[in-house]
Order: C-alpha cells, then sequence, then structure tokens
C-alpha cells in the first residue's frame, strides 16, 4: 500500500523540552518505546523510538549549557545512545558495549562546549546498531551559539529538520530487515549494506511541505543505513550551503547537487522567494529518484540574503603524526563476508591510535568500496582526496567523510576535548555491525 509521493505532510518532530533547569544545566528524560504507528496508509508498522516517536524528539542545546539526558530503556533488547558530532566524555559516548538494558536508565552528560551545528543522536548497540536504528532510534539534535544567532539565518518554522532514512516494508506494515536468526547480522547478499524502497524524510513517505515564498534553512541529516544519495532540486537551483557536519562554514557555497553519504549533514538554504504561489519544487536523490516535494502555498516575509561570510573557521595545520587506516572487506573469517580497518576485526580491547589531547593528526583513509567514515570526538577538515584537493562538499568541520572505492581521503583531526577511549567507524550501518571499527586512545 504504497502512498502516492508528496501527498504525505512532512512531520516535523517535536522540540524536547527539559523536565528542570538547575544550576545551568538542563535535565531531560527521555525513553525508548516501541509504538504502532502509521507510515504506510492503511498499516500499522512497529517502530522502536525515543518518546516512542520515529524519528525522536529534536534536541535544541546551546553552546555552554550542559544538557544531562536520563535515558529510559522500555524496550526488549539492550542499547546504547550515541551523540554523533557530539563532544562528549568517553563515558557519555554511546560506547558500543556501554548497555542500557532493558528496564534500565542512564544518564548522559553533554558539556556542549562546542560549536552551533547541526547534531542527531541515535543507537550504537554493539553488533545491533544496524537493525535497531533501522526500527526508528534516531533523532535529531540542533546546537547553537551567539555567533550562529547573530546571522540572521532563516529560523524558527523556516529552519526545518529533514532526516532522510529508506526503509521496507512487509505487507503487512511491518518493516522489513534481512536480519539473522541467530546473533548478529544480516544475510549474506546484504553484507554490502541495506537499502529500502521507500524514502522516508521525518518518518514519513515521499513526503511534500507547504511553504511560504520566502528563505528556509533545511538540515539535511542522511540516517539511512546504507544509502547515498545526491541531492538536486527539480527544477533546478542551487542547494546553498551553509554548513557541514560539525559547524557552519565560513562561507556559502552553492551547489547544484550534494553527495550525501549516511551520517553526514549538510545544513543548506533554499530561497522560495522568486517563486510563483503553487510552484511544485522536487528534492530528488539523482542516484535513484524522488525524495519529497516543496509546495509554495504563500507569500512569506522578505528575509535577508545568506550573509557572505559565515563564521572564522581556524585551519587545521602542523599534525604531529600521520597515521594510515585502510577500510576493506575480508571473507577471512569463517568464510563469511566481515568488514575491517587495517585488516583487523574490531576488538574492544584493542586500540590502533593513541592520539594526544590537544593535537593535531592527519589520517589517511583509503578504501575499497564506499565507506562513510566517521570519528567519534574529534572533528577533522578535509586535506586531499587522491591526487587532488577536497570536493567543494567537504567544506568545514567534518565528522563523517566519503571514502569512494580505491580512494585515498587525507583529513586533519584535532582531539580535543576528553580523555578516554573512543572509536571511528565506517557509518555503513551494516558495515559497522559486521566489524568496521576500530578504537582510538586519547591520551
Ligand atoms: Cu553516528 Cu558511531 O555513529
Ligand atoms: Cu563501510
Amino acid at each position: 500500500p504504497l502512498p502516492t509521493p508528496f501527498t504525505t505532510p512532512l512531520p516535523i518532530p517535536q522540540v524536547k523540552r527539559p523536565a528542570r533547569v538547575q544550576g545551568g544545566v538542563e535535565y531531560y528524560t527521555l525513553a525508548q518505546q516501541a509504538r504502532d504507528v502509521e507510515i504506510l496508509p492503511g498499516v500499522r508498522t512497529r517502530i522502536w523510538g525515543y518518546d516512542g516517536t520515529f524519528p525522536g524528539p529534536t534536541f535544541h542545546l546551546r553552546q555552554g549549557r550542559q544538557a544531562v539526558v536520563e535515558l529510559r530503556n522500555e524496550l526488549e533488547v539492550p542499547t546504547s545512545m550515541h551523540l554523533h558530532g557530539g563532544v562528549t566524555p568517553p563515558e557519555s559516548d554511546g560506547y558500543p558495549t556501554d548497555l542500557v538494558n532493558p528496564v534500565g536508565k542512564k544518564e548522559y552528560t553533554y558539556p556542549m562546549q562546542q560549536r552551533a551545528a547541526t547534531l542527531w543522536y541515535h543507537d550504537h548497540r554493539m553488533d545491533f546498531t544496524a537493525p535497531q536504528v533501522w526500527r526508528g532510534l534516531a533523532g535529531m539534535c540542533l546546537v547553537t551559539d551567539t555567533e550562529e544567532e547573530n546571522l540572521g539565518l532563516p529560523a524558527d518554522k523556516y529552519d526545518v529538520p529533514l532526516l532522510l532514512t529508506d526503509r521496507a516494508f512487509d505487507e503487512d506494515g511491518s518493516f522489513l530487515y534481512p536480519s539473522l536468526h541467530h546473533g548478529p547480522g544480516v544475510e549474506k547478499e546484504y553484507a554490502n549494506g541495506v537499502l529500502g524502497d521507500v524514502i522516508l524524510v521525518n518518518g514519513a513517505p515521499w513526503p511534500v511541505l507547504e511553504v511560504d515564498a520566502t528563505r528556509y534553512r533545511f538540515r539535511i541529516v542522511n540516517g539511512s543505513n546504507a544509502r547515498r544519495y545526491e541531492l538536486a532540486l527539480e527544477p533546478a537551483a542551487d542547494l546553498v550551503q551553509i554548513g557541514s557536519d560539525a559547524g557552519l562554514l565560513d562561507k556559502p557555497r552553492k551547489h547544484p547537487s550534494l553527495t550525501v553519504t549516511p551520517g553526514e549533514r549538510f545544513d543548506v538554504v533554499v530561497d522560495f522567494h522568486d517563486c510563483p504561489v503553487g510552484t511544485e519544487i522536487t528534492l530528488t536523490n539523482r542516484l535513484d529518484g524522488p525524495v519529497m516535494r516543496f509546495k509554495v502555498v504563500r507569500q512569506g516575509p522578505k528575509s535577508a540574503p545568506v550573509p557572505d561570510k559565515l563564521v572564522d573557521i581556524e585551519k587545521l595545520d602542523n599534525p604531529v603524526v600521520t597515521r594510515t587506516f585502510d577500510f576493506r572487506t575480508t571473507t577471512k573469517h569463517h568464510g563469511a563476508r566481515m568488514w575491517t580497518i587495517n585488516g583487523e576485526l574490531f576488538d574492544a580491547a584493542k586500540s590502533l591510535a593513541d592520539p594526544k589531547l590537544g593535537t593535531v593528526e592527519k589520517w589517511r583513509i583509503s578504501s575499497d568500496f564506499h565507506h562513510p567514515v566517521h570519528l567519534h570526538l574529534a572533528h577533522f577538515q578535509v586535506l586531499s582526496r587522491g591526487a587532488g584537493g577536497p570536493d567543494a562538499r567537504d567544506a568545514g568541520w567534518k565528522d563523517t567523510v566519503d571514502v569512494r572505492p580505491y580512494e585515498v581521503v587525507e583529513v586533519l583531526a584535532r582531539f580535543d576535548g576528553y580523555r578516554g577511549r573512543y572509536m571511528m567507524h565506517c557509518h555503513n550501518l551494516e558495515h559497522e555491525d559486521m566489524a568496521m571499527m576500530a578504537n582510538f586512545f586519547v591520551g
């Protein structure tokens, strides 16, 4: 029972409010719950959602204001919550084996000593991240700061989160995911990653957003397990990028299309000022098909253009060491396809790097496939792709980088914030669950 595209209104996730604010600290409670919801017309889908919703509620956090989130697990499986892009102490980082067991709870502390950015949070349970995120354990977290507020960017109802996820459904409406029946992992024909045939934005299939004829800021998050998008507007118009994964850019950059891999965020402004009422603009994935539609339904306020200069970005330099990480598949382990980093399957007891707190390192990442490589804690800048410089889409502060097959990408990463055990991994969630993770230890 697939819906006609562009008939379901785009849902906007609830904004999460703190349960209390005390001593300048915001205290939140968040519950993981199963719910039956209508995603496709006429059928119910059992989701696992933060506060029983998919996506979970959107957190609005502020630089310098600590947030403490008490997570209660009301599901029947263990979970671990990771704030992706968060500069977070290790015990609150959602390490895959730091489990919150059913009926248990855990307090996650987010000091928020970080710049304005579009973050997201999602499940990170060892071996089961992919199926648990697929069932709905993902939400957005927008961090703001004074510097951003002074830019006069589109705000409030003109600042819209777009969480992109593809999903597959059974005839009865339940999510289809090719889990193995005993233990972790997917059926072997899905080892490259699981794709769904229904594109959901904020949990709704190919939705439509009625817009005013004015500027909008869209926080695009690729929350899909394995799907890549090359996003473009039809009829053609530029996507004006103002931010990347971990912060605003130094200046806006126009893109006719934007490739977005799992885990990445692109903060863009789209200007509907000159669109007559009735105009329809489709956001499409050039690699696959339509994603959603914008329909201009009324005049809007005249808004200020995006400033030519956004924020100062310190250019990272002087790496103290260069390390290499090779992301590659293997069949050496009982003949099953697994995914390795430097030839190794994830081992929680091992560390592949020991950066010193406060230093910059050059990490050279090579690959045999599409691997969106994500570092916890450390934000980085892309230095090069192959023999060339970074792509236009690589600008700014990143925490996830698209590494294409047989490509070498160099990044400069600064290990700031906290000492302790963190991880890097492929954000293709099937690869992640099939061991493409490694620890690094900030000392
Ligand atoms: Cu968004 Cu360790 O992941
Ligand atoms: Cu991968």
